[in-house]
C-alpha cells in the first residue's frame, strides 16, 4: 500500500531551545542542523531571527549548511520581524517564512487589547508580506487550540487566498484532547475553502501529556505535518516528539501515513541533543529512554528470551538502540539469570542454575541491579564445577 508522507517539522532549535538553561551557542546548533538533516526532516525551524543578533546569525548559518531540508525562520505578524526572517533565510536553499499571530479570544483581548477583525486583518497582512520574500509562507494561528472554530477557518480561508502554503493549528496551552483536536483538523478540512492548496500542520505542546496523541489525532483527520521536537522538549512540559510520532506512524502501516525519517538515527540523535542542551531524557521516555527496551521483572524477562516479539513492539535496532536488555534485579528469575550467565560465559545446567540462583538471590535483595561483575564473584560462591 502507497502510503501518505507527513512532513516533519522540526522546532528543536527554536521552540526546544526556549526551555530555560537549554541554550545553545551557534557551534551547537550547526551540529544539530546538520543531523536533523541527516535524520531526513523535511523542514527544520533554525530560530527566531528577529529575536537576537545570536539568533539570527544562527539562523543564516544553518541556511547555509543544510542541503535537504526547508530551513523556516519564525517572526510575530510583524513586518520588522518578516524582513529580518527573509535576510537571515537568504542563503537556504529552500526557505520558508513562518508568520502568524494568536487567534483566540484570550490571546486577542489580554495579548493583543484588540478584536478578531483587527487580527483578522493583521493575518492577511502578514502572509501577503512575507509572500513578497519568500514562496513558502506558513502561518501560525497561536493558541488554535482555544479558538473558535468558525473564526478560525475564516482567518485559514483568508491566509490562504494571500498565498499561505502551510497552515499552523497550535494547540499552545496544551489543552486540547485528542478527540477535539482531530475534529478540529477535519472541521477545517471540511470548511475552508481552498484547503487544498495548504498543509494543515499540528503543533501541539504537552501540558496534559497530551502532545503526542493529539498531533496522531491530526494527522488522522487530514494534517500533514507534525511540529516537534528531539526528546519532546520545548516551553513548559515541552511539545510532541519527534521520535514519538515517527515511530507511532512506522508500527500502525494501516494508517497509511509514513515519515522520510531514518529512524535508524532517532537514539544518537537524542543523545546528542540530550547532551548539547544538558538536559537529561527520563529513564522511562518512550523510544529513546534508557529503560525503552529494558526487561526487569522475571515474567517479561522469561518472555523475551523466548520470543522478542512478546513484550517488545518494535525492534530496538529499527531506532539505532543496539539489543534489548535485561536487567537483573531481586524480580529477575532463573530464565533471566541463565541468560545473562551464559553472555558472560557460563553455560550452566539445571542444578547449576539453582544453586547459582539461590546465590544470586541474595545479591539481588542487597542491589539494585546485579551487573556483570557480579555474576562472576556469585558463580564462584556458588560452590559449583564450571567446564571449561
Ligand atoms: O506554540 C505555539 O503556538 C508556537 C507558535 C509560535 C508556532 O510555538
Ligand atoms: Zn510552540
Amino acid at each position: 500500500m502507497s502510503k501518505d508522507i507527513v512532513h516533519i517539522f522540526d522546532t528543536t532549535l527554536r521552540d526546544g531551545e526556549q526551555v530555560p538553561g537549554c541554550k545553545l551557542d551557534k557551534k551547537q546548533k550547526l551540529v544539530i542542523a546538520r543531523r536533523l538533516d541527516e535524520l531526513g526532516v523535511d523542514i527544520i525551524e533554525a530560530g527566531f531571527p528577529r529575536s537576537s543578533p545570536g539568533d539570527f546569525k544562527s539562523v543564516m548559518e544553518i541556511a547555509k549548511v543544510v542541503k535537504n531540508a526547508t530551513v523556516c525562520g519564525l517572526t510575530r505578524a510583524v513586518k520588522k520581524d518578516i524582513e529580518v526572517a527573509a535576510e537571515a533565510l537568504k542563503y537556504a536553499k529552500t526557505p520558508r517564512i513562518h508568520t502568524g499571530i494568536g487567534t483566540s479570544d484570550s490571546h486577542i483581548q489580554h495579548k493583543f487589547n484588540s478584536n478578531r477583525e483587527a487580527i483578522f486583518e493583521r493575518a492577511i497582512g502578514a502572509v501577503k508580506y512575507a509572500k513578497s520574500f519568500v514562496e513558502d509562507v506558513e502561518f501560525y494561528a497561536e493558541d488554535a487550540g482555544r479558538t473558535d472554530n468558525e473564526f478560525l477557518a475564516r482567518v485559514c480561508e483568508a491566509v490562504i487566498k494571500a498565498g499561505a502554503t502551510v497552515l499552523n493549528i497550535p494547540d499552545t496551552t496544551g489543552y486540547c484532547l485528542p478527540e477535539e483536536y482531530g475534529a478540529k483538523m477535519k472541521y477545517l478540512k471540511e470548511n475552508v475553502t481552498g484547503i487544498d492548496k495548504a498543509i494543515l500542520s499540528c503543533h501541539c505542546h504537552n501540558d496534559l501529556g497530551l502532545a503526542t496523541a493529539n498531533s496522531i489525532a491530526g494527522v488522522i483527520n487530514g494534517a500533514r505535518q507534525i511540529e516537534c521536537t528531539v526528546n519532546g522538549i520545548g516551553e513548559r512540559a515541552g511539545n510532541t516528539s519527534l521520535e514519538e510520532v515517527v515511530m507511532i506512524l512506522r508500527q500502525h502501516p494501516y494508517l497509511g501515513l509514513d515519515t522520510n525519517i531514518n529512524s535508524r538515527l532517532l537514539y544518537d540523535t537524542s543523545l546528542m541533543v540530550s547532551e548539547k542542551m544538558g538536559m537529561v531524557v527520563q529513564p522511562n521516555k518512550a523510544i529513546v529512554g534508557a529503560n525503552a527496551f529494558a526487561h526487569s521483572s522475571g515474567i517479561h524477562q522469561d518472555g523475551v528470551i523466548k520470543n522478542r516479539e512478546t513484550y517488545e513492539i518494535m525492534d530496538p535496532a529499527d531506532v539505532g538502540v543496539n539489543e534489548s536488555s535485561i536487567l537483573l534485579t531481586a524480580r529477575s528469575g532463573r530464565a533471566a539469570l541463565a541468560y545473562r550467565a551464559k553472555k558472560v560465559g557460563y553455560e550452566l545446567t539445571k542444578v547449576q542454575l539453582d544453586r547459582v540462583y539461590e546465590e544470586f538471590l541474595k545479591y539481588a535483595d542487597r542491589k539494585k541491579e546485579v551487573v556483570d561483575k557480579d555474576i562472576h564473584e556469585i558463580v564462584e560462591k556458588s560452590n559449583i564445577k564450571i567446564e571449561s
